[in-house]
């Protein structure tokens, strides 16, 4: 695992990752401790635990790590929905059914007052999102295009827009034999940056609303207010996904997440793919921009200075 070891802000800074227990060995408050995570995560780090500070009750993995593969109970993902108590993507009908809601409830209460500990400042304003969980082997997975996780994309959800507010999410790796293996590349404000023109013409051109919200929004269905800054993403995901040349240029960091290791990092700037793994945890949570300690480095303010001319940025 390439790691930060003895990670102060400058040797954090060189990597992709964050030793999170390297740095809670070191000296510090638990204010600073707070404020750096942050900006690590706004800097497009991934806050790393080699042992996760949430870990599942031995029983419960036992449950989790039976639901196999060949078994086409669920849909993509189990998921689990904090905010109603609502499990879905499992059949109600399972002799596991009850037993499973009760574990994504009490893995999604324990992460959440974990990750509230660290980041203060985000957990007083963050709006709960789902939990999943990922029983299928990642490596060969034959999904469409758009929904595979094997190359190199940031997350926007099709359905449930953010406004420019963030998507952080947390991962655990519950599988006892096997890694977890992650790339992941420059966040989305280094890839501007970098890119230059390039980055407008070929990943985040302007978006109008998608042809399926016309259609529907023509035919009088009820809808989600549109968002510019969401079809923009929307765009930019599919615009990765969608290009060869992207995937094979753009530079890579691999994170091998071994057994019973846990995760965060924020997913609508930091692209990322999972090469292999089975058995994951994940918690996702909406961060409001206004949160951010770093906000010229969000994904709205890249849009925004996409969409600002230049002689009108150098005058602001
Ligand atoms: C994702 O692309 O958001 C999924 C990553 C994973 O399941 O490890
Ligand atoms: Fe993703």
């Amino acid at each position: 695992m390439a790691a930060t070891h003895g990670a102060t802000l400058e040797t954090a800074t060189a990597s992709h990752l964050v030793d999170m227990e390297a740095f809670f060995c070191g000296p510090r408050s638990d204010d600073d401790a707070g404020l750096a995570a942050c900006r690590w995560l706004e800097e497009g780090k991934i806050l790393y635990f080699a042992q996760s500070p949430f870990p599942l009750p031995p029983g419960d993995v036992e449950v989790l790590l039976r639901q196999r593969q060949s078994d086409h109970r669920w849909h993509k993902n189990i998921a689990y929905r904090p905010l109603q108590d609502r499990l879905t993507g499992f059949d109600a009908k399972h002799s596991d059914a009850a037993r499973m809601h009760e574990i994504m409830r009490s893995f999604s209460r324990r992460l959440l007052d974990y990750t509230a500990t660290l980041l203060p400042a985000y957990a007083r304003v963050w709006r709960l999102d789902y939990a999943s969980f990922r029983p299928l082997e990642e490596q060969g997975r034959q999904l469409r295009l758009q929904a595979r996780n094997d190359l190199v994309h940031v997350d926007s959800f099709p359905k449930r827009p953010t406004h420019g507010d963030r998507i952080l999410r947390i991962f655990t790796n519950i599988n006892p034999h096997a890694e977890r293996h992650w790339i992941t590349s420059d966040p989305l404000d280094v890839l501007a940056q970098q890119m230059g023109r390039e980055f407008a013409q070929h990943l985040a051109p302007p978006a109008g609303p998608a042809l399926w919200r016309r259609w529907a929004a023509r035919a009088g269905l009820p809808l989600r207010p549109y968002s510019a800054y969401d079809e923009t993403m929307r765009g930019i995901h599919r615009r990765m996904k969608e290009s060869a040349l992207f995937q094979q240029s753009c530079r890579k960091n691999h994170s091998h997440f071994p057994p019973g290791s846990a995760w965060l990092v924020f997913t609508d700037a930091v692209p990322h793919a999972v090469v292999s793994g089975q058995y994951a945890l994940e918690q996702t949570v909406i961060v409001p921009r206004a949160a951010m300690l770093l906000p010229e480095r969000s994904p709205a303010a890249v849009l925004e200075r996409l969409a600002t001319p230049p002689q009108q940025r150098r005058a602001a």
